[in-house]
């Protein structure tokens, strides 16, 4: 049976625009407090997780049997763990480094996943004034107009999303130059945004052609990932095959070929499951 998810798409996003309204207030302040998590440049500030519990009280107020998987809960012990109930999947600043700087890249993701599916995904910039939305089998939009990915099928006629992440770990980092290393010489250029939910959206709406990441987590990519789908893109694991929503990889691109050809290229790295 079909699942009409037209009133929870109602809640979340008078939620996510309200939300917004207040990272947009709190970004130019010069007095974030900052607390430090998994490693000297992983931070949360009190926005984080400030927003993530009017998401977690507004949703749980209107549907109270959904569950959650939330960046700020998890890093305070929660279990990152998804079932087949209602799961909304929280990043409530992805960019968090780019938010305490004043850096104008950060936004709300947050996504409803069913049965570990993908039905809601919501990327919100609210100092851009970027929406992003997608709903299952309707499409993706960009402040409610359609977006679609850009169709290109070269990976030397692409325009590459990466990041250098949250971890200092040497491996990790040698992975990523043996990467910028590999791709320069053969795509039209490398980005990095500093939010993976902005890269993957970049993609969507076809101003990129790939992003690729080691190290993230469900949150970072759950909204993306929809969004990119119902653009016409991909999302799979940077070895090329399925996505594994928990193996902290992925590859998302504008076409199967591209993702195919930037999968063959890249050195691959392998974190810590969630
Ligand atoms: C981070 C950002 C960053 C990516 C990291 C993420 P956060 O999320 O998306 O671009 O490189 O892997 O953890 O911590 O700002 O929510």
């Amino acid at each position: 049976c079909t699942i009409n998810t037209d009133e929870f798409y109602k809640v979340v996003l008078e939620l996510t625009k309200s939300c917004g309204q207040l990272i947009k207030e709190r970004t130019s302040s010069r007095t974030k407090k900052i607390e430090i998590k998994s490693s000297a440049i992983d931070f949360v500030t009190e926005t984080d997780q400030e927003v993530e519990q009017l998401l977690v009280e507004g949703l749980t107020e209107a549907f109270p049997t959904h569950k959650f998987i939330g960046e700020e809960s998890v890093s305070s012990g929660a279990q990152c763990l998804l079932t087949d109930a209602p799961t909304w999947i929280i990043d409530p600043v992805d960019g968090t480094m780019n938010f305490v700087h004043s850096f104008p890249h950060s936004c709300i993701s947050i996504a409803l996943f069913i049965n570990k599916l993908p039905y809601i995904g919501i990327i919100y910039n609210p100092m851009l004034n970027q929406l992003f939305t997608a709903r299952k089998g309707m499409g993706a939009y960009l402040n409610e107009e359609k977006i679609t990915v850009s169709g290109t099928k070269n990976l030397a006629d692409s325009l590459i999303m990466m990041e250098f992440g949250t971890s200092r770990d040497p491996e990790r980092r040698k992975v990523i130059l043996e990467n910028q290393h590999k791709l320069i010489p053969q795509v039209h250029g490398l980005r990095a945004l500093g939010s993976a939910a902005l890269n993957m959206a970049m993609v969507a709406c076809g101003a990129a052609e790939a992003y690729f990441e080691f190290g993230i987590h469900i949150w970072d990519i759950a909204a993306g990932e929809l969004i990119i789908t119902e653009a016409g893109g991909v999302v799979i694991d940077p070895a090329g095959g399925e996505i594994d929503r928990l193996s902290r990889r992925v590859l998302a691109a504008s076409s199967q070929e591209v993702a195919d050809q930037l999968a063959k290229e890249l050195s691959q790295f392998y974190p810590e499951r969630d």
